[in-house]
């Protein structure tokens, strides 16, 4: 590869030009790039959407909050097939991680959101989610002093708007990246970051194809791919993907390319969430998507790769959130449907 010679005779030239005495470490060339931390624009609304994100408050029952669904513990998913909703209802499809989801070129499978502000709106008032709506949620933390306070600070406006919550929600996102995976510091040139086995399944997963839908920064979520490539993908599940959005016949069964970033933490996988293990979703994938079997050894090697995928994890002082006002409406979770 052209590439790579190009690649060693610049490391040997910097090995020279640094001395005997230290090994200087060369990026490497690859079709998956390194994380960087976040930059924190604005922390104290940061800090606001941080809080809103663990809030139960914002749901219809008082009991379902944003980590409900996406546990900040476990990944920024909850490990089910199907999330748990409002009135123990089945959620329509697997929930993705909220990791690294800023770097999604859209948010959702079918990429109906076009960014993470649009997107935090949606599950307070999915009837099937949070199911509260925008009106209540927003008149419930109006009468939350702590919370009036401090969008005053952030906003600089006594009014705390959907707009207003939903921005913070977002910025608090952004700042949900996970760099220093050990396959970063392998790309930053540390040639001992990641061991043989899982060097050979990152070229199995290079040169067998996976990078043409999981590449860039994020492996994923930079495009909208088929699912079922070569063969039909065999699901009782109804989704249809990205031809929701568009109505064009070409994007049935589209669906935006999951990041693989932290996916040994994000199980069950796929849509529907049929595939419970790492080594089923690989055996799917080279099946379906390159028309290729892999044998246990080379399934298990890229499985050894992907688990080098696992970055540093959200860690924060947990948010203490503002008490309820003697007029915050009290959460009645059982009450009869209307
Ligand atoms: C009841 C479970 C549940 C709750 C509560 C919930 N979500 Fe989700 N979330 C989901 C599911 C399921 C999806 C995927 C829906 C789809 O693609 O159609 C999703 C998708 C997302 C995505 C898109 C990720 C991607 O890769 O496309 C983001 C971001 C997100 N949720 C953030 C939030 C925020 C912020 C809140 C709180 C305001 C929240 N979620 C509350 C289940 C939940
Ligand atoms: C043609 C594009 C394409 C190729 C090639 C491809 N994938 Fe995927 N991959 C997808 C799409 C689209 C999904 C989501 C499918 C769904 O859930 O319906 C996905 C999902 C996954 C998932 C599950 C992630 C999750 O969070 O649910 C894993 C793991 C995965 N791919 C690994 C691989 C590996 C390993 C290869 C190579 C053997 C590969 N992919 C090749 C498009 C592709």
């Amino acid at each position: 590869m052209r590439k790579q010679t190009r690649i060693s005779v610049l490391a040997v030239a910097a090995v020279l030009i640094a001395g005997c005495a230290t090994v200087a470490s060369t990026a490497r060339q690859e079709p998956i790039q390194p994380i960087e931390p976040a930059k924190v624009a604005n922390p104290a609304m940061v800090e606001l959407g941080k809080k809103l994100f663990f809030d139960t408050r914002l749901s219809r029952s008082g009991g379902i909050s944003c980590n409900f669904c996406h546990n900040l513990s476990t990944g920024g998913s909850d490990n089910l097939a199907a999330s748990i909703g409002d009135r123990w209802q089945k959620g329509g499809i697997n929930s993705p991680t909220v990791l690294n989801a800023t770097l999604n070129i859209a948010q959702f499978w079918d990429g109906r959101a076009k960014d993470l502000k649009e997107q935090a709106g949606g599950p307070i008032a999915n009837p099937a989610e949070m199911a509260s709506t925008h009106v209540a949620a927003v008149s419930t933390l109006q009468t939350i002093p702590g919370y009036v306070a401090e969008f005053k600070q952030v906003f600089g406006a006594e009014q705390i708007t959907i707009d207003r919550v939903t921005q913070a929600l977002a910025a608090f996102e952004e700042t949900l990246v996970t760099p220093n995976a050990r396959f970063d510091k392998w790309l930053k040139g540390d040639d001992n970051a990641i061991t043989e086995q899982e060097q050979r399944g990152y070229i199995l997963f290079r040169d067998s194809g996976c990078v043409a839908c999981h590449n860039g920064v994020a492996i994923g979520g930079n495009s909208f791919q088929k699912m079922g490539l070569l063969q039909p993908y065999k699901t009782a599940h109804t989704a249809q993907g990205r031809i929701d959005v568009t109505k064009k016949d070409q994007d049935r069964f589209m669906f935006k390319v999951p990041t693989l970033r932290n996916v040994e933490l994000t199980y069950p996988y796929f849509h529907d969430g049929a595939a419970s293990t790492l080594a089923q979703a690989v055996d799917t994938m080279g099946k379906l998507q390159l028309g290729r079997t892999f044998t246990t050894q080379e399934n298990t090697d890229i499985v050894a790769f992907l688990k080098t995928l696992t970055g540093d994890q959200p860690s924060f002082a947990l948010p203490h959130l503002p008490p309820s006002s003697d007029k915050t409406p009290r959460p009645d979770p059982f009450a009869k449907r209307k």
